[in-house]
């Protein structure tokens, strides 16, 4: 063998056995977990967590940067003028100020935080609410959210001490505005929070009514609006229904939407933002050792989030948004389609990427990690998928293929 032909046989050796080293850790029990993420990505239907994410550029820098040895912290406030050295604090100001638009708020009258999920957006969302409401009223709120919400905020609602009230949806999941009037006790301050995707129907409150009937109720001491958007608050303002999610269109004081989800970041975060009255009338906690008056729950912070988030807005941001909304809601109305056409009963709420439908095996279930359902006004036993990025065309026919031999399994079953 030639001597260039030797080294190059050397050289492609070499860098086989460093992919080998790269992709092994060396913990058998890691590795093998690794292979059950990653096939599990593939066929991740059920839940809403976008699996292609773009953060592997993200993670080149990080290390090569050597961030990997520096412990940043986002304890404290990052909208203030005087950012925490070891924090990622004006990184997590430009995030807030990227979305504030997005959401209806001007850059003036904003303020926000990376959260570290939806649930912690939403228990700022209900904290700041019912101190917002103390505040102005000197009374302790009801809290009014429908029975088909999220459970975080019945569990936050839980955990704050506050009185709820579990307002009835209708079938397909929106909360009745005629069962919130029963229910309003209008002596006391009403704290609401508005569905932006019920949980397993995808139905959207619809806000302009659900106003009508507080306006309705001029003797309301005062009303604080949440906007749980974990979900569509992610795809909505990339859409041309942006004014759905619009704190000026819908008059909501605060909204919290998750990270994870639409937008791609791989690990759990958030957004909370809320106007400045709203800020201004918190409980006061001046904490001498943090660079401000500390309004957000938590004390520590994750600082890496923020820079995710700044990063993510960099290489996707409005225009790669738009593009992923649209094929998202493309790829929505292809799957209600392709399951009216083998004629698998199937349902899906207007703006929604989460189609529900007749529950098939529990093979099927598991292969493609569906998530379940039950209610007998759409004939008992149910499951959805939420169609996120990577719920591509090519990934519904094969899903359909296989509720089709289902369906032929069954008929020749009967036969
Ligand atoms: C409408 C809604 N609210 C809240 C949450 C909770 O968000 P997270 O999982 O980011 O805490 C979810 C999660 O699926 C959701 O769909």
């Amino acid at each position: 063998m030639k001597t260039k032909s030797r080294l190059f046989l050397l050289l492609a050796l070499l860098f086989s056995a460093l992919n080998l080293l790269a992709q092994t850790s060396g913990f058998q029990k890691l590795d093998e977990w690794v292979e059950v993420w990653k096939t599990g990505r593939q066929t991740y239907f059920g839940y809403p967590a976008n699996q292609q994410s773009e953060m592997s550029d993200f993670y080149k820098w990080y290390l090569s940067a050597g961030m990997e040895v520096v412990n940043l912290n986002n304890a404290g406030d990052p909208m203030t003028d005087k950012p925490w050295r070891m924090s990622s604090h004006a990184f997590e100001r430009d995030v807030i100020e990227y979305f504030a638009p997005l959401y209806g708020f001007t850059r003036d009258n904003v303020w926000g935080i990376v959260t570290h999920s939806g649930t912690d957006g939403n228990n700022h969302g209900i904290y700041f609410g019912a101190n917002y409401l103390k505040n102005k009223t000197g009374m302790a709120p009801v809290l009014y959210v429908s029975d088909e919400a999220h459970y975080s905020n019945m569990r936050l609602a839980h955990l704050q001490n506050l009185e709820m009230r579990l307002i009835k949806s209708d079938a397909m999941g929106r909360m009745i505005p005629q069962e919130l009037e029963k229910a309003l006790d209008t002596s006391r301050p009403v704290l609401i929070i508005y569905a932006m995707g019920s949980t397993f129907k995808g139905a959207i409150d619809d806000m302009p009514t659900l106003n009508a009937v507080l306006d309705r109720h001029p003797e309301i001491p005062a009303i604080y609006r949440h906007v749980d958007a974990a979900l569509f608050g992610g795809y909505l303002p990339f859409t041309e229904h942006r004014m759905m999610v619009s704190h000026e269109a819908m008059r909501f004081e605060s909204i919290a939407i998750s990270g994870h989800k639409f937008f791609g970041i791989d690990s759990p975060s958030g957004l909370f933002l809320c106007t400045r009255d709203v800020y201004e009338n918190q409980a006061d906690f001046n904490v001498t050792y943090l660079n401000s008056n500390m309004r957000m729950i938590n004390c520590s912070r994750d600082a890496v989030q923020p820079l995710k988030f700044w990063w993510i807005i960099q290489k996707v941001g409005t225009e790669g948004w738009t593009e992923q909304a649209a094929n998202i809601m493309r790829c929505t109305a292809y799957l209600k389609q392709q399951l009216d056409s083998i004629g698998w009963p199937a349902w899906v709420n207007p703006y929604s990427n989460t189609v529900f439908f007749r529950r098939p095996s529990d093979d099927i279930i598991a292969k493609y990690t569906l998530a379940l359902g039950h209610d007998d006004k759409f004939g008992g036993n149910l499951a959805h998928v939420v169609v996120m990025q990577h719920v591509t065309k090519e990934k519904i026919n094969g899903f359909i293929s296989d509720l089709m031999d289902e369906l032929e399994a069954s008929e020749s079953e009967s036969d």
